[in-house]
């Protein structure tokens, strides 16, 4: 298994071209199940979790091309051979849950295992499974596997969602579509990769409104034709590497980058002293004066602060002045990051969903062990501002995220490498 050796080295100056949402992308590429006829995707971020989603999709007899060095994906599910997701892929990647709601409603069937358990909580399905059920399908689970069906195709209802379920959103979204009649969701999330996907939805067709509000509408119609859509910017990736100049020092460039991504993200970044400025380009960072100051954050669904860029502020808020205070409240389990950065010098403790962490002025690199997607990255952001070497290891947790992450880096004065693992 690949590590990554990074090295403080003092402030980092530059420009970081910012990629197309993976987790736009997840959601985008099983819309193709929706139509006979092809979807063409452009600014597709290279993620391993991208060619998850492309091994899946052929699984089930999808034609799915990967052009201009990943860039681009042609799709077309003229003939699907399959219905069935199967455990070894799902386990994988939980995003693979995205393709119940587009068979079901295509085909009137399909057969998807539970994701079961990742490293950050249980990730269940039950808000997908009650929204579907809303719309009139059968859901049972067996050897567990969802066996859904609708029979007389899906029907157009008004329902209200528990939680703000990105993923249950999408699957119910998708489905509605092709369903007879309206349907109303109520609570619905707001996320911007919701936005995309509607986006991208009504190009092909659909007739959906209010996407980026908690109430989305949507009419079904007959059929959905081809398309083609731009992948919008990843404002995940874009908030990590705000915090690039925000850890080290140093004026970045993030292009692509658009405020409206990263609202609540910028606001918190501000209160502790490193501006955002939007240029015709991207965003602008750096810090306004010196070491920044602890700042308090609580993950909420969009656009609150991003459960998704917890880890990495965790890590600025490792040496800024002060204490602060990280609250959790998306994921059950998402702060295995924390005893990483403890290995780092930082002074975090953690109790529930509560991780307390009093800044020091300066972290030691260390070797550390990548948990998670986003934990892989927020220990190299610590890597970036610490003093000494830092091995990342296990970083096949980062390559399903951050495409290029050694060359973006390394293009504003990081100095970091990848060492091949056996
Ligand atoms: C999406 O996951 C993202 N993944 C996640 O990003 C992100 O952290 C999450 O939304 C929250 O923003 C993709 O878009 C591919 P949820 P999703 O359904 O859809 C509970 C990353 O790092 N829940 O909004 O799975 C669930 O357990 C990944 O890129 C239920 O209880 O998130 C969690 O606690 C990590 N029942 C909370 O809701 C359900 O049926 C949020 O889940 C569904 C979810």
């Amino acid at each position: 298994m690949d590590s990554i050796l990074v090295t403080g080295n003092g402030p980092l100056n530059g420009q970081i071209p910012i990629a197309g949402a993976k987790n736009a992308c997840l959601t985008l590429m099983p819309a193709t199940l929706l139509s006979e006829d092809p979807l063409t995707l452009t600014n597709a971020p290279r993620l391993s979790d991208i060619k998850t989603m492309t091994a899946l999709l052929q699984s089930l007899g999808a034609e799915v091309s990967s052009l201009q060095d990943g860039q681009v994906i042609a799709m077309s599910s003229h003939n699907l051979t399959s219905q069935t997701a199967d455990y070894d892929i799902v386990r994988k990647m939980r995003a693979s849950n995205l393709v119940l709601g587009p068979l079901l409603a295509r085909f009137g069937q399909a057969v998807v295992s539970l994701p079961g358990g990742c490293a950050i909580g249980a990730r269940p399905m039950d808000l997908h499974v009650e929204g579907l059920e809303a719309l009139g399908a059968e859901i049972e689970l067996k050897d567990g596997y969802l066996h859904a069906k609708a029979p007389g195709g899906l029907k157009g209802a008004v329902h209200e969602m528990r939680f703000a379920s990105v993923g249950a959103t999408e699957n119910i979204v998708m489905a509605a579509t092709l369903a007879k009649g309206t349907t109303v969701l109520k609570n619905a999330a707001r996320e911007p990769e919701i936005v995309d996907l509607v986006e991208c939805l009504r190009k092909m067709g659909a007739q959906i409104a209010g996407e980026g509000t908690s109430t989305i509408e949507i009419q079904g119609v007959d059929r959905l034709h081809g398309a083609t859509h731009q992948v919008v910017t990843d404002r995940i990736e874009l908030g990590t590497y705000m915090l690039a100049p925000a850890i080290c020092g140093g004026e970045i460039e993030l292009l692509g980058g658009r405020m409206s991504l990263v609202e609540s993200f910028a606001a918190k970044l501000d209160a502790a002293g490193v501006s955002v400025e939007e240029t015709d380009k991207g965003l602008k960072v750096a810090r306004k004066n010196g070491r920044v100051t602890a700042v308090d954050v609580v993950t909420e669904p969009f656009p609150g602060f991003p459960t998704d860029l917890q880890a990495q502020m965790m890590a600025l808020m490792c040496t800024a002045e002060g204490t602060s205070v990280l609250e959790e409240r998306i994921f059950e389990n998402r702060f295995m990051h924390a005893p990483e950065l403890v290995r780092m010098g930082a002074q975090i403790e953690v109790h529930g969903g509560t991780a307390t962490v009093t800044g020091v002025e300066c972290l030691k690199g260390a070797p550390v062990m990548a948990t998670d997607l986003r934990a892989s990255v927020s220990l190299i952001l610590a890597g970036l501002a610490a003093e000494g070497e830092t091995t990342v290891s296990r970083v096949y947790h980062l390559d399903r995220g951050y495409e290029h992450v050694v060359r973006k880096l390394e293009g504003v004065g990081a100095k970091i490498e990848r060492i091949k693992g056996e």
